[in-house]
């Protein structure tokens, strides 16, 4: 019986008990000895209580919906790492951000090369110090500060990213490379507030003389907590030294790794347990030209020798300037390799294809130019994978992970479009497929998930057998919904989809992290549903992007935001969380009068099974701002349990966030369910997304 038909006939059946019932109760009052007023106010609470009644149980009996699900039928496997995250260092998401160094442009290669310093002296014409230019001698890393110290200290001061975030009783720990050719200078090193009272104190005293350049370290604790503290370098002493790299990392770092990553950025990363780690973008692959385009050799190694570059997020957005933005590559791809290894997601690489982005320059390697790119591609495989008697794999054991890192697949290009992708593309393959037959390629869809340029390339790249295609979609959440259906016509065999960024974007006029509010996250939730159903097809997906500096962001909205000290996750990280933990095996036929659910009355819905830890996960989203009465029904062998659980995230309010302070307004909330005879019931919250666990007997 279709669902409209079952809702009519208990309908029915309702009215007529509903119309006994009332009858009854005037039959019974009518037979009462009562005196008039008395019997008048019997009369109107019986009234008020049976229209009380009806309404109330006519909204229940008429919103009843049966959804149907076949237990015993798979119609798709889920990949084990289908459900992933997109990192690019925009919003200061990598410097400033997850790699934890704590200075400013500590090597003076900010085009502007003190920016982000100030020195503080007590008189005028106290020392000197000039930032000297060696490029002709070392082309990575061309500048360093020389100082000459005279008669009175003064201070060398470093304002941080935004400031410094200082725990107190945490230890932080300090390094410099330096020069002198006589002991000469003490460096006092100081953490200090807003007020320029002082909250960690340690020194150094470089105790190593010649020509060549030495590398000392000091650690000290902080007595406060100040979330927009700086540093300071006290210099005491006559003399002259040559300073560079001028670094302070916290002692918390993850996995307590010197000079690592924000352990509380990672942590969020690692609870979602992740799929895959797609990286390093993002436009920043791409570059406003190939000249500043993401080049992986010159980010492995010592951090001294990777070539800083300007972030292409500097000025990229004309309303969101970030004059103050560049790449130091402290986190560059050996610790991305090692990133997803420790949190056990898939590493997933993407490499320019000769293409700097199209929005910017457009410049683009000649065909007879692209051999270095493609090599950099070769290479970067045998870097991960190779054996220690390669080139590039005894680099990774020297780099201290003799392991290899089971590189399976990498994106060529990020964004790119047009017939000149399409050339380069195939020359990549080519190459690539030659030698590695079974590595999976990712190939660009352009900026949109529609028109004449996804078109061309939809088209073309299926021709040509395409591995993965890479979607992208930054919409409205009026187009998510609408789309939850959009893979269910798409081809099954051959070429599948790789949804490698989308996020809902609201109205503009909405700022920041205010657009990361409820209503996005469900509507994405909602199309979620539709990417599960169609695992087959979807095989990978990744929410974009990932972090921002409340203080430093350049994009909005972004999964998870942080500042100097504390990190959040929006509804959006809950949404994602629940899908990747909840991923299951096997996709399971779920059904609303046979069709699948994908927007009646506001519904979307996917259901699968966990065959390891044996639970069939129903995950039901519902758009409506009416509760929604839902009974499930089982169709199939499956021996289910008769206990259930709900995690439900829900706010009546579309506009709710989650905040610093209230990080978790939006996020799940357990509670159980019970299953009658092989059926379950459940009043969906308005505007809820619900994850419901049964587990199951084989
Ligand atoms: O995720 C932000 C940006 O959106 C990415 O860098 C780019 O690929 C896309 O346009």
């Amino acid at each position: 019986m279709r669902n409209e038909e079952k809702n009519k006939c208990s309908n029915d059946v309702y009215y007529f008990k509903y119309f006994t019932f009332t009858i009854r109760i005037f039959q019974i009052l009518n037979r009462m000895k009562l005196n008039y007023p008395v019997k008048s106010v019997f009369y109107a609470s019986a009234i008020c209580f049976l229209i009380g009644i009806g309404y109330t149980s006519e909204a229940q009996a008429q919103a009843t919906k049966v959804i149907k699900i076949k237990t015993d039928h798979t119609i798709a496997k889920v990949q084990p790492n289908m459900w992933g995250v997109f990192f690019e260092d925009i919003n200061f998401g990598a410097d400033g951000g997850i790699y934890a160094e704590l200075i400013k442009n500590r090597s003076f290669e900010f085009a502007k090369p003190l920016m982000g310093w100030t020195i503080q002296r007590k008189k005028a014409q106290e020392g000197e110090i000039l930032v000297v230019n060696r490029k002709e001698v070392n082309t990575a890393n061309p500048r360093y500060l020389q100082v000459k110290k005279q008669t009175d200290d003064f201070e060398f001061i470093n304002e941080g990213f935004k400031g410094i975030g200082v725990k107190k009783g945490l230890r932080y720990d300090f390094s410099v490379m330096y020069r002198q050719s006589k002991p000469s200078v003490k460096l006092v090193l100081l953490l200090k507030d807003a007020n320029n009272k002082i909250i960690g104190q340690g020194s150094l005293t470089p105790d190593q003389t010649g020509n060549d350049w030495k590398k000392q370290s000091a650690s000290f604790t902080a007595t406060e907590t100040d979330p927009k503290a700086k540093f300071s370098i006290l210099f005491q002493g006559n003399g002259n030294i040559d300073l560079d790299m001028i670094s302070l990392f916290p002692g918390d770092t993850w996995k307590n790794r010197p000079q690592g990553l924000r352990a509380d950025m990672v942590q969020l990363l690692a609870d979602m347990k992740p799929g895959f780690i797609r990286f390093p973008g993002g436009c920043i692959v791409e570059g406003t030209d190939l000249a500043n385009r993401y080049q992986w050799k010159k980010t492995i190694g010592p951090i001294e020798n990777r070539q800083l570059i300007m972030n292409r997020w500097n000025t990229e957005f004309a309303h969101r300037p970030a004059p103050d933005y560049y790449q130091s590559f402290g986190l560059g791809f050996f610790e991305y390799f090692q990133l997803a290894e420790d949190i056990g997601s898939d590493a997933l690489p993407i490499l320019n294809c000769g293409m700097a982005c199209q929005f910017n320059t457009a410049e683009v390697a000649a065909l007879d130019e692209l051999d270095p790119y493609v090599q950099d591609a070769l290479d970067l495989i045998e870097f991960a994978n190779g054996d220690v008697t390669t080139k590039w794999g005894k680099m990774r054991a020297d780099l201290g992970h003799s392991k290899p890192f089971n590189l399976k697949m990498m994106g060529i290009g990020n964004e790119n479009w047009g017939p000149q992708y399409l050339e380069r593309v195939a020359i990549f393959t080519k190459a690539i497929k030659a030698k590695y037959p079974d590595f999976k390629l990712i190939n660009s869809s352009g900026t949109d998930p529609e028109g004449d340029r996804f078109n061309l390339l939809n088209k073309t790249l299926r021709n040509s057998n395409a591995d993965f295609i890479d979607e992208h979609y930054y919409r409205p959440a009026d187009w998510f919904l609408k789309n939850a259906g959009r893979y269910d016509n798409y081809p099954r065999n051959g070429t599948k989809i790789f949804v490698g960024e989308y996020a809902v974007h609201a109205d503009k006029s909405v700022i920041g992290s205010n657009r990361n509010n409820w209503q996005s996250a469900l509507a994405s939730a909602s199309l979620m549903t539709g990417l599960e159903r169609n695992a087959d097809v979807v095989q990978m997906a990744s929410y974009a992007p990932l972090f921002a500096h409340i203080d430093a962001w350049q994009w909005a909205p972004d999964m998870i935001w942080v500042d100097n000290l504390k990190s959040y996750g929006t509804p959006d990280y809950y949404v994602q969380k629940q899908f990747s933990t909840n991923k299951g095996t096997d996709v399971l036929s779920i059904t609303l009068d046979e069709k699948n659910i994908i927007g009646q009355d506001g519904l979307y819905a996917s259901a699968v099974t966990d065959q390891t830890k044996k639970e069939l996960i129903i995950k039901i989203a519902n758009n409506s701002d009416q509760a929604q009465n839902v009974d499930f029904e089982f169709d199939g062998k499956m021996k289910l349990k008769s206990k259930a659980t709900n995690e439900e995230l829900a706010s009546s309010n579309l506009n709710q966030l989650n905040s610093f302070e209230n990080p978790e307004a939006v996020s799940p909330q357990k509670t159980t369910l019970n299953l009658k005879s092989k059926k379950l019931n459940i009043a969906l919250k308005p505007y809820s997304f619900n994850v419901i666990k049964i587990p199951f007997n084989q």
